[in-house]
């Protein structure tokens, strides 16, 4: 085996905005129960973004706890890359806007557009600045404002999303090319545009001019994710070169704890490995699996060495898996 250069998570932060929006809350706005939704989704709470914030406010908060975790300073980041779909402006990219509010100097900075999965392509796409010696220092941030996409009509997606960000810093270290090296080890990512009437917002810049609104057939999605991302999960880990036994956590997207489970269950993944958030933080698209892997080293449970798998499933319809060594 030769040696190469890994791209390695060195820190991990993430930023949940204040205000706690309960079923009960919900209940009071749309025809729904808190039964209904522990039920069929798991989900307890979310969290909303204040008004008069953007979603670059919860981005650069998390950048800076991970800056801060993988002991960097603003100074040392040459790459920004942000997961997200809900951004400020419609341009210029939620990255620019991060380097600026964090004091970064001049270097690479864009936004990635895939949706639920937007972290899973912004990790992997950092892979090929890092691992190349093209960044020394890269900021990875997922970052989501999905409660302003939403029909507060339409009881069948207003309870499902909620809001917030993670961040990862990403450094290049040399590896042996074993699959015990630290970093990014492999990845899988997928899309499907003929599925986009599953999941999609009704406006944009090119059409109506406007925002639009989160439209879904949830059902429909349901059926494709478990099928799609067990596919990926499969792809990813044969890309590293690890078996799935060997995964310590799996850390999924969180959109509703009975896709976790169907695809732990597809996979026979133990669920006691399986790392969610959903009751907590409802589905944040791409900021959803960094919350959940800051929120997993945060109480213990994941320690550094250990095995990652992480896998979503969004919007396009997108999906993907990658596998990390922390
Ligand atoms: O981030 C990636 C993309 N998103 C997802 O992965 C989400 C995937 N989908 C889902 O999580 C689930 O499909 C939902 C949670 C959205 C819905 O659960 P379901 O078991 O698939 O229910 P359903 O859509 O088949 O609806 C069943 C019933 C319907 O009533 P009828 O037509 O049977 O009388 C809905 O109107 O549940 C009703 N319903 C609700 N009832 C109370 C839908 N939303 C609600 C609600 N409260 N909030």
């Amino acid at each position: 085996m030769s040696n190469l250069i890994r791209s390695v998570v060195t820190g991990v932060g993430a930023y949940l905005p204040e205000d706690v929006v309960t079923n009960a809350d919900l209940a009071k706005v749309v025809d729904t129960t808190d039964e209904w939704i522990v039920e069929r989704t798991g989900i307890r709470q979310r969290h909303r973004i204040a008004s008069g914030h953007g979603v670059s406010d919860l981005a650069t908060e998390a950048a800076r706890r991970a800056l801060a975790a993988a002991g960097r300073t603003p100074a040392d980041v040459d790459l920004i890359i942000v997961g997200t779909t809900t951004p400020d402006l419609t341009f210029p990219a939620v990255a620019t806007m991060v380097q600026r509010k964090l004091g970064c100097p001049i270097g690479i900075a864009f936004d990635v557009q895939a949706v639920c999965s937007g972290f899973v392509y912004a990790l992997s796409t950092a892979d090929g600045f890092v691992a190349r010696n093209r960044s020394k220092c890269a900021l990875v941030i997922g970052a989501e404002a999905m409660t302003r996409l939403m029909d507060w009509t339409d009881r069948g997606t207003c309870v499902l999303f909620g809001d917030g960000a993670g961040a990862v810093v990403v450094e290049p270290r040399e590896g042996q090319g074993t699959t015990d090296d630290r970093g990014l080890l492999g990845f899988a990512l997928r899309a499907d545009g003929t599925k986009q009437d599953l999941l999609y917002v009704d406006g944009g810049v090119s059409t109506t001019g406007e925002v639009g609104k989160l439209r879904m057939q949830g059902n429909q999605v349901f059926r494709h994710a478990v099928v799609n991302i067990s596919e990926a999960v499969v792809a990813a880990a044969a890309d590293a070169g690890v078996a799935l036994s060997d995964v310590d956590w799996f850390i999924p997207h969180q959109a509703n704890q009975r896709i976790l489970q169907g695809v732990a269950h597809r996979l026979g993944i133990d669920e006691a490995k399986v790392i969610s958030t959903v009751a907590l933080h409802a589905n944040t698209s791409a900021a959803s699996i960094p919350l959940a892997l800051n929120q997993g080293i945060a109480d213990g449970r994941i320690k550094p060495g250990q095995l990652i798998l992480m896998e979503a499933m969004g919007g396009g319809l997108t999906w993907g898996a990658c596998v990390l060594r922390l």
